[in-house]
C-alpha cells in the first residue's frame, strides 16, 4: 500500500484522491483554498497545512494543479521537503515544461514522474482513464499498485 499526497484539489485532483482512498490507499491532501479540502477529510483523507507537510507525510506526491507556473510555485514553498521525494505531477504541459521541471527537481534531490492524463474526472477509476508517463522508471515501479489504480491486497 502507498502512502499518497496530492497537491491540487481542482476537479482533477479531487478525482485522484476519491478514486485513491476508494482504493485502500492513505492519502494526504493540500489545497491553496483550504475549503476544496474538507470534504475529502469526510472521505478519510488527511489534510495537511502546507505543501511542505504534505510531501512529507507520503511516500508519493502528485501534484495536479492549473498549470506548470502554478505547480512550480507550490513546489517552491517546500523546497525544503524534495531532497530524496518522489514526485508525480500530473499537471498539462509541454515536454519542455516537464523537463524543465524535472531539472529544478533533480537539483533539489527529488525523483520525478511526469504524466499526462488522457481522461475527463469522471473516468477516474474506471477502466477507460488512461494516463501516459514519462520520466523515473523506478518511482513508477515503486508505486505501481496505487499509478495502476489497483487495490493493495488484504492482510
Ligand atoms: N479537468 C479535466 O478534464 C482534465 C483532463 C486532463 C488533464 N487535466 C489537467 O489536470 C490539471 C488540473 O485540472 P483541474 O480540472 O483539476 O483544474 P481546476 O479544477 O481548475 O483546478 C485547478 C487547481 O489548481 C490550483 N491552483 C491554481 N493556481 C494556483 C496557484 N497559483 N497556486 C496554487 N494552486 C493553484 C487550484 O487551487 P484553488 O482551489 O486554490 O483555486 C486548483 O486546486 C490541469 O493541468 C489540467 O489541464 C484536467
Amino acid at each position: 500500500m502507498s502512502s499518497i499526497s496530492i497537491l491540487g484539489l481542482g476537479a482533477m485532483g479531487t478525482a485522484l484522491a476519491r478514486t485513491l482512498l476508494k482504493n485502500g490507499h492513505t492519502v494526504t491532501v493540500w489545497n491553496r483554498t483550504r475549503s476544496r479540502a474538507e470534504p475529502l477529510a469526510g472521505a478519510g483523507a488527511k489534510i495537511a497545512e502546507s505543501p511542505a507537510e504534505a510531501i512529507a507525510a507520503s511516500e508519493l506526491t502528485i501534484l495536479c494543479l492549473v498549470d506548470y507556473p502554478a505547480a512550480r510555485a507550490v513546489l517552491e514553498q517546500a523546497q525544503e521537503a524534495l531532497a530524496g521525494r518522489d514526485l508525480l505531477n500530473l499537471t498539462n504541459g509541454t515536454p519542455g515544461d516537464a523537463r524543465e521541471l524535472g531539472t529544478w527537481l533533480a537539483a533539489r534531490g527529488a525523483i520525478y514522474l511526469d504524466g499526462g492524463i488522457m481522461a475527463i474526472p469522471p473516468m477516474i477509476g474506471g477502466a477507460g482513464a488512461l494516463i501516459l508517463y514519462s520520466g523515473s522508471r523506478a518511482l513508477f515501479d515503486r508505486h505501481s499498485l496505487a499509478l495502476e489504480g489497483r487495490k493493495p491486497s488484504p492482510r
